[in-house]
């Protein structure tokens, strides 16, 4: 568990995700669904059930290439990360990973610390040696917070994305480590 300060002074923790969080997980996933539409749901569209969430939260607690952190206010969580990575040994140094943050909490550099703890967990466990993930093409903010994590595009796939009869296109991006 590390220890962050708020734009404001208030501190917030980091720390890795317990099966123990699957509520909290569920409630945070309810709201950020209907606080973007950046992300690959909206608000109501994702049904997880208490037991589901708990065995995902358990497969990435015993999985020694998960990776799924949490930042909490309060008591309540504010921010999350996870990263997958592949079982298959030619494939297994690389993970992709998506970052969310509640929109109270923007601009607070949440994000940028759990990419770092991200960045830092693959660098120690010395598998994972590329980062990957795919953001919206307007997503000129997450864009600009990748870009300073040091990542970089590497591809513009089309209709990746589906709202409300839209298709969206995204990047690729990437970190080598
Ligand atoms: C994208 C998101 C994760 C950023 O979280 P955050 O905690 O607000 O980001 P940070 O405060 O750590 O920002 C770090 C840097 O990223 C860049 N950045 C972040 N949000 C930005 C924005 N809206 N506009 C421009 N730059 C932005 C800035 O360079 C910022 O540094 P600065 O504040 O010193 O200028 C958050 O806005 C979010 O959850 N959005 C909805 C879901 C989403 O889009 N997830 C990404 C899907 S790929």
């Amino acid at each position: 568990m590390k220890v962050y300060q708020l734009r404001n002074g208030e501190e917030y923790i980091v720390r890795q995700a317990l099966k123990a969080d699957a509520q909290a997980m569920i409630d945070y996933i309810m709201q950020i669904g209907g606080e973007s539409d950046n992300l690959t749901f909206g608000k109501g569209e994702l049904e997880i059930t208490l037991a589901q969430e708990e065995d995902t939260l358990q497969q990435y607690n015993e999985d020694p290439l998960g990776f799924f952190m949490i930042a909490e206010h309060e008591g309540k969580i504010i921010g999350n990360i996870n990263l997958k990575t592949h079982n298959r040994a030619r494939v297994r140094h690389n993970g992709e990973f998506g970052v969310s943050v509640l929109k109270a909490y923007w601009r607070n550099g949440i994000a940028e610390v759990l990419i770092g703890e991200l960045i830092e967990w693959a660098k120690a466990g010395g598998v994972v040696t590329k980062i990957d993930l795919r953001v919206r093409d307007d997503n000129a903010g997450a864009i600009a917070l990748y870009k300073k994590m040091g990542f970089v595009e590497e591809g513009h796939i089309s209709r990746q994305f589906l709202i409300d009869g839209v298709y969206y296109s995204a990047y690729y991006m990437g970190l080598k480590l």
